[in-house]
């Protein structure tokens, strides 16, 4: 990697990440940027080089064939962002591996799939209102914990067929992984837990199919030959689970957020000036779930914004700069304003790795926002919403917790 000046040091807690990807930008659309154990990458925080890159074929997420510092045993294997690069699934391999498994996975996430599952999200997400009027007047309520979370992994761990009494384990990990301030060992030994509970899942699932993501990917392992290693068939669904439920999580938490904070907003949408649908695309752009991905690598020397990135260089997507990019977006492009006519962002990726869950993420982010603020009107937020931390990470944006009073009046809990 081409050394020049001091790149930005990315604050692995994640405090203030777009005051940070402003420092980032400074530095061009293509940036270097210092990841912890001194290693360099490249942040793309660009809209236009961000699109290019996304429909480059020469990156590759496959660090075990194009990361060159990792192919030359360069890498210490302490660097806590290792298993980004290296983990045993789909968004982590190249061509035809990739396309083969992409393939599989999409056929249970087609529009018409995801339209008949608006029913049941609507069932899941009613009864978890329910429960939340039960709550005392007056009692803080996390809303993350229990409303966005529950309701995205509800969704996600059906749709994969994931048994109750396995959902505790397998969660608790998935977000141990996320949080960039715990070292290689912590995470190493929680992803170990959480692939082992859902390798004794998928055996059992063998013997016993149902109509489910899980049982698919077993039924191709055993009818078309395609090779489809036990290993893929674990690292695959350990990923769907992660990535369904972490993201649609922070949609769910920043849309809420972002109206509470922004109540002239709210009320557009109450007035019919506006959508739900307008609130969540604007809180894709402003508040991409997903901030600074790990990572690509170019297979071959690649100019991109102004920069050559070499062969072998480790790239990061920072979605939440790109939605924020004042070269399409203008001097207010960090506002939240729902009203803006062109909201483009690249908060679902684009191209060859694009979302695969894109239209699932909407439905349910559109169904929990306005069930929520319908059935609890007087919703505000309990603390200022300065004090309302980030989550530890610079590689999704969500918040800890959300603590709102729900402020329910005795109709409303009738
Ligand atoms: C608001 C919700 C969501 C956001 C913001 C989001 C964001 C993203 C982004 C940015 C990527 C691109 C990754 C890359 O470039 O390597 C991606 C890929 C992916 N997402 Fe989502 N996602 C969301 C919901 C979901 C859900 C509900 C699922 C459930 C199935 C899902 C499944 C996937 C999969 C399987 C990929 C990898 C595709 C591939 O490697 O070809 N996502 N998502």
């Amino acid at each position: 990697m081409q050394k020049e000046t001091p790149p930005v040091v990315i604050d692995t807690s994640g405090v203030d990440i777009h005051a940070e990807n402003a420092r980032i930008r400074e530095h061009g659309p293509v940036a270097q940027v210092e990841l912890p154990n001194g290693v360099r990458a490249w942040s793309i925080t660009g809209y236009d080089a961000g699109r290019q890159a996304l429909s480059d074929h020469r990156l590759s997420k496959d660090g075990h064939q194009h990361w060159t510092a990792y192919v030359h045993g360069e890498v210490d294997p302490s660097f806590p962002l290792i298993d980004w690069a290296l983990m045993d699934n789909m968004n982590t391999t190249y061509g035809s591996a990739h396309s083969r498994m992409r393939a599989l996975v999409a056929k249970r996430f087609t529009p018409r799939r995801i339209e008949a599952m608006r029913p049941t999200i609507d069932k899941i997400v009613a009864s978890l209102l329910a429960d939340l009027a039960g709550s005392s007047a007056g009692t803080v309520v996390d809303l993350k914990a229990r409303y966005a979370y529950p309701l995205a992994a509800r969704v996600i761990f059906d749709v994969v067929g994931i048994p109750e009494a396995a959902r505790g384990t397998i969660l608790g990990d998935g977000e141990a992984q996320i949080d960039t301030t715990k070292t290689s060992e912590e995470i190493a030994a929680s992803v170990e837990r959480g692939l082992m509970e859902l390798a004794a899942v998928v055996e059992a699932r063998r013997q016993h199919p149902a109509d489910d993501l899980m049982s698919d990917l077993i039924a191709a392992q055993q009818e078309d030959g395609s090779e489809l290693r036990d290993g893929e068939i674990i690292g695959n669904l350990s990923f769907l689970l992660g990535t369904g439920t972490e993201t649609v999580t922070n949609l769910v938490v920043n849309s809420v957020l972002a109206l509470l904070s922004h109540p002239d907003q709210l009320q557009l949408v109450r007035s019919g000036k506006a959508s739900w649908q307008d609130a969540i695309e604007e809180t894709l752009r402003v508040e991409a779930p997903v901030a600074h991905l790990p990572f690509r690598f170019p297979t071959e020397d690649v100019q991109l914004g102004g920069v050559t990135m070499s062969a072998g260089d480790p790239v990061l997507m920072n979605f939440a700069a790109i939605g924020r990019d004042p070269a399409i977006h203008g001097t207010s492009a960090g506002s939240f304003d729902i009203t803006r006519p062109s909201k483009d962002h690249l908060s679902f990726g684009h191209g060859a790795y694009s979302c695969i869950g894109k239209a699932l993420g909407r439905v349910e982010a559109e169904i929990a926002v306005s069930a929520l603020f319908t059935r609890f009107p007087d919703l505000v937020l309990a603390v200022p919403a300065s004090d309302i931390k980030p989550q530890s990470t610079f590689i999704m944006n969500g918040r800890d917790e959300l603590p709102v009073l729900l402020a329910t009046t005795p109709a409303e809990s009738a």
